[in-house]
């Protein structure tokens, strides 16, 4: 059993045939998955998702790429999402000085707002940072409230170490398998096994031997193959050990 603990399903790629993915996803053993918002819609995309399949959970947030036209009224509307009883997280929310899709201080401020919010209801919060590790670090600490996961982790090993020791976690998606994965892959080494979690980030990010297709959940299970051949355990043993932690970070019983 596997646990894509960060997927888009709601996406428009998955148009022509999204129940069938999802059947496929499931039979392939991902029993448990996280839809994950990225802006208003697809944060209500992902609670319908979530209503009609047992084993998919939301987040519900916006991503740094779409927070140029958000508002209060938005923020309200997030925290009555966030009450459904399928919804765990708030997410993905962060910075993004890669693209620059928004000016960064907006970036920053509903990066911080939404912070505030995953604390104010007492929920875990999913992070995207890209080309942003100082700012990330500094709005993290300025909300002082630190259930957090870095998803697709790019930053450094010594990074990591100073989020592992505030109690964060840290998760990994295709990029582990590709060629120039190197840096993940010594990051992946150093993360105590109880602080990692899988990912798929589909469709996009597909992992090795499949690059250049349409990701989806399924292939989670390449992930989970590198990563116990960095851990030097069993796949087993990683799809269980990662599945428990999704459960333990998400509160999912
Ligand atoms: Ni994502």
């Amino acid at each position: 059993m596997l646990f894509d603990t960060h997927t888009h399903l709601d996406d428009e790629r998955f148009n022509e045939d999204r129940d069938q993915v999802i059947e496929k996803v499931y039979a392939s053993g991902v029993t448990l998955a996280v839809n994950i918002g990225a802006d208003m819609a697809s944060s209500k995309e992902s609670v319908a998702l979530s209503e009609k399949y047992d084993f998919i959970y939301a987040a519900v947030g916006v991503h740094p790429h779409e927070v140029e036209t958000l508002t209060e009224a938005d923020m309200e509307t997030l925290k009555q999402l966030a009450a459904l009883e399928k919804v765990v997280a708030i997410g993905e929310i962060g910075l993004d000085y890669y693209y620059d899709n928004a000016p960064r201080e907006l970036q920053k401020k509903w990066f911080l707002r939404q912070l505030e919010l995953a604390r104010e209801l007492d929920l875990p919060y999913i992070i995207h940072d890209r080309d942003a590790h100082a700012d990330t670090m500094e709005m993290i600490k300025r909300v002082g409230y630190h259930r957090g996961v870095l998803h697709c982790y790019s930053g450094s090993a010594e990074m990591a170490r100073e989020l592992l020791d505030m109690g964060f976690y840290i998760s990994f998606a295709g990029p582990l398998t590709f060629k120039n994965g190197k840096r993940a892959r010594e990051v992946a080494e150093i993360v105590p096994m109880e602080r990692l979690l899988i990912e798929t980030d589909s469709p996009y990010l597909t992992p090795e031997p499949h690059r250049g297709e349409r990701n989806d959940s399924s292939l989670v299970r390449f992930v989970c193959e590198k990563l116990a051949e960095i851990k030097g355990i069993s796949v087993e043993e990683a799809a269980r050990i990662t599945y428990e932690n999704g459960k333990q970070f998400f509160g999912i019983q």
